[in-house]
């Protein structure tokens, strides 16, 4: 595996804070890449980006970012813009964006869906990839090896019951993949969709809204993935050859072999 390709390259990542995210900047920061790290906490995103030192990242440096908010995700681009120039050629070139802001809000039926938690869901997981990509294109373009990840979930790819706003937000996540993947053909830039199942992360404790006994409900007696195991499949997009595009990744821990179907060791 050809790791050096990543190497003091500018790598973009929203949803820093926590999850994936964090890990990723964990991740790509032992590749010796450059960070830009986004999301709304920014106590949180401070201690990742010093993490991401410490893991050997050639920069790391954090902004507030909120993706529901087009003024926010032009401001943060802006700082990246700054951030990345290069003072001697006043390049400005940002190698990979990873879009992985979003997560799930509440678990009701529609006959019970909130428009507060539908919003939200629709606004970070659908329209945050839009804004961002819409704002960043422009340090990215006709770079061959350039990369776009787009975080999307096995929720886009199988229907449960309660996940209908959040199923419908992760399959408009995989057109928007495809729809991208058209639109920049001839630029050299790739674009994936790494599409998770069940993962340890602060997903569930966002979904119930702080309850912790809920959220711990998903994960209990079974494997769930870890965030390093996504964020160790992001690098290795990243990594290909400049000619190879990772289209969609499913990825989902052994217990969880459908949907429906996950398995649970019995307790004691
Ligand atoms: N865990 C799973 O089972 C699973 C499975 C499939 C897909 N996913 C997807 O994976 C991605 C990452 O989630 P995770 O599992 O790592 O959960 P997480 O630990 O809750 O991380 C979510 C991240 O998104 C950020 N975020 C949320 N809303 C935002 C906004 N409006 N603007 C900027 N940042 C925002 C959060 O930061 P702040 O709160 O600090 O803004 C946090 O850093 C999400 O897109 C989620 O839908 C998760």
């Amino acid at each position: 595996m050809n790791r050096t390709r990543l190497k003091n390259k500018w790598v973009l990542i929203t949803g820093a804070s926590s999850g994936f995210g964090a890990a990723a900047a964990r991740a790509f920061a032992a590749e010796g890449s450059k960070l830009l790290l986004g999301a709304r906490r920014v106590d949180k995103l401070e201690q990742v980006a010093a993490a991401a030192r410490r893991a050997g990242a050639a920069e790391a440096h954090c902004h507030p970012l909120d993706v529901s908010q087009t003024s926010s995700v032009e401001a943060f681009v802006a700082w990246a813009s700054q951030t990345i120039r290069d003072p001697q050629s006043d390049a400005r070139i940002l190698d990979v964006l990873v879009n992985n802001a979003g997560g799930a809000h509440g678990l009701d039926s529609v006959a019970e869906g909130k428009d507060e938690d539908w919003e939200n869901m629709l606004q970070t997981n659908v329209l945050g990839i839009l804004r961002m990509t819409r704002a960043a294109l422009p340090l990215m373009v006709r770079q061959p090896g350039g990369t776009i990840i787009n975080v999307g979930s096995y929720a886009g790819h199988s229907a449960y019951e309660g996940g209908a706003a959040y199923c419908a937000a992760k399959a408009g996540e995989r057109q928007i993949t495809r729809s991208l993947r058209l639109e920049l053909s001839g630029t050299g830039l790739r674009v994936s969709s790494i599409d998770p199942g069940l993962a340890e992360t602060e997903f569930s404790l966002v979904r119930f809204k702080g309850d912790t006994a809920r959220a711990s409900k998903p994960y209990e007696g079974t494997h769930p993935l870890q965030a390093e195991d996504i964020a160790e499949i992001m690098v290795w997009v990243a990594s290909r050859p400049p000619h190879v595009n990772i289209d969609e990744m499913l990825i989902k821990p052994v217990d969880q072999a459908a949907m429906h179907k996950v398995y649970r060791r019995p307790r004691g």
